[in-house]
């Protein structure tokens, strides 16, 4: 192995019981040893409003922009509100992306894992959030895609997946995700 990438990951929802978070969970367990997979959290950060993006704007902006900025790549781990980006995670992309020019984003390879208890996996969720990461310059994993659904029987009570047919999905969606950091990462 020649590298191994420090992977921010950052969860569409915030309530405790989340599948996406037992899915980022799960992620982080199955990922090949050339990636390190760690969530970024984005429960606390005020919305963003650009009154206070000046000199000293919130301590929880600054912590996540931090966080962001020194990882290698971007895993999004979300489920779908009303066929979009859920809020919290949308208000992560715009604190990451200002102020204007500073964006912690930009050239950093990404993937994108929606789920949903419903049958068709999040795609809205998974697609409208791909247009805010084009715009911001994320090299975004194209094959294979990953929308996984019926998300609710995934899991036993421990939050392991339940079935070898999704755990191995998930693992060659990681080893893929690898070998698109390798030749898309800043050096
Ligand atoms: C405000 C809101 C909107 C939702 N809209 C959708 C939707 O458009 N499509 C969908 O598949 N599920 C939708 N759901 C159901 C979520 O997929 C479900 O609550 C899921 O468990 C949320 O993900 P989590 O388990 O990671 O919290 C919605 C849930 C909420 C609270």
């Amino acid at each position: 192995m020649d590298r191994k990438y420090n992977v921010a990951v950052i969860v569409g929802s915030l309530r405790k019981g989340s599948y996406s978070r037992m899915m980022a969970h799960a992620a982080s367990r199955l990922a090949p040893q050339s990636l390190g997979l760690n969530i970024v959290e984005i429960a606390d950060l005020p919305l963003y409003n650009e009154d206070l993006d000046g000199a000293n704007p919130p301590p929880a902006w600054v912590a996540f922009r931090q966080a962001v900025r020194k990882s290698d790549a971007l895993l999004f781990v979300t489920p779908e509100y009303n066929r979009s980006v859920p809020a919290p995670l949308k208000n992560a992309i715009d604190v990451g992306s200002r102020p204007y020019g500073q964006s912690v984003f930009g050239g950093k390879p990404g993937a994108i894992i929606s789920l949903s208890p419903g049958a068709i996996g999040a795609f809205g969720a998974n697609h409208h959030l791909r247009q805010s990461l084009v715009f911001l310059d994320v090299p975004m994993l194209q094959q294979p895609e990953a929308y996984i659904g019926n998300a609710a029987g995934l899991f036993d009570e421990a939050g392991n997946l339940k079935n070898d047919g999704t755990k191995d999905f998930l693992q060659k969606y990681l080893q893929a995700f690898s070998v698109w950091i390798g030749k898309h990462a800043p050096a």
